[in-house]
C-alpha cells in the first residue's frame, strides 16, 4: 500500500488537472457564444427569410455616448422594445441614422447586420443580468 502522503498528492494533482479541465471548458463555450452583452433582434428577420440580426451593443457603446441612442435617435432602452424595420432604417431612422455610407457602411451589407443563428431570440446576451459594478 501506498503511503498516505503520496497518495494525497496524487489525489491533489487529479483534482487540479480536472479543474483545469472544466475551466479550460468554460472559456471555449464562452467564446463560441455571442458577445457578453449583445442584443439580438428577430422579431422580424428570420419570418422574412433572414437571419436575425446580432447589435454589438458594446461596440457602439465605446464609440457613442448613451444619449445619442437612447434620447436623440429614439432608441428605447429595453432589448426587443424597438418597432425596427428595413423600411424605417431605410428612411434614415434606427439604425439606418448612421449606417448610410457616411458614418458608418450602409445598408447594402445584410450580411453584417443579419449575422445570427437561426432560432436565436430576441433579447440580451448575458449583459445587465450578470451584473457587477461598472458594467453599464
Ligand atoms: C449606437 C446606439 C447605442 C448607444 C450609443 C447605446 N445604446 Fe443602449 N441600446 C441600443 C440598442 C439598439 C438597443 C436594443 C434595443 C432593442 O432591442 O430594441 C439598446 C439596449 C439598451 C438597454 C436594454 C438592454 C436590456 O437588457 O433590455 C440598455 C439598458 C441600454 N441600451 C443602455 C445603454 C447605456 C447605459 C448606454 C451608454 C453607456 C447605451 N445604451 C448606449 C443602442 C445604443
Ligand atoms: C450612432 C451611430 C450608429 C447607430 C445608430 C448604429 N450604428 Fe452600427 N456602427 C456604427 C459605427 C460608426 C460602426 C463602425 C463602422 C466601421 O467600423 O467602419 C458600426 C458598426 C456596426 C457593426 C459591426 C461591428 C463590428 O464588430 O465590426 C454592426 C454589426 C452594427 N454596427 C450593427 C448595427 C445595428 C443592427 C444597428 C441598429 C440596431 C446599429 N448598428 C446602429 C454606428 C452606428
Ligand atoms: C445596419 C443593420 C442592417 C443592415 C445592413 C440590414 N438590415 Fe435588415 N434589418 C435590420 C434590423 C435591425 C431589422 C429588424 C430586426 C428584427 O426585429 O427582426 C431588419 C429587418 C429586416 C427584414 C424583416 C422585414 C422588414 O421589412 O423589416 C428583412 C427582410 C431584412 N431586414 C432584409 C435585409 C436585407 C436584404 C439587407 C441588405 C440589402 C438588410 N436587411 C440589411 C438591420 C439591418
Amino acid at each position: 500500500m501506498l503511503p498516505r502522503p503520496k497518495n494525497n498528492f496524487w489525489w491533489t494533482v487529479a483534482y487540479v488537472a480536472g479543474l483545469m479541465l472544466v475551466l479550460s471548458e468554460l472559456f471555449t463555450v464562452e467564446l463560441a457564444r455571442a458577445e457578453y452583452a449583445d442584443v439580438v433582434l428577430n422579431r422580424l428577420s428570420e419570418a422574412n427569410g433572414m437571419r436575425p440580426v446580432i447589435y454589438p451593443h458594446w461596440f457602439h457603446r465605446i464609440r457613442f455616448r448613451c444619449k445619442v441612442c437612447h434620447s436623440e435617435l429614439g432608441f428605447q432602452m429595453r432589448a426587443g422594445s424597438n418597432d425596427i424595420n428595413m423600411m424605417k432604417l431605410m428612411d434614415g431612422k434606427y439604425c439606418g441614422m448612421c449606417h448610410n455610407n457616411e458614418i458608418a457602411w450602409g445598408l447594402d451589407n445584410c450580411h453584417r447586420c443579419h449575422s445570427g443563428r437561426k432560432g436565436m431570440q430576441t433579447g440580451i446576451r448575458g449583459g445587465h443580468k450578470a451584473g457587477g459594478p461598472g458594467f453599464w
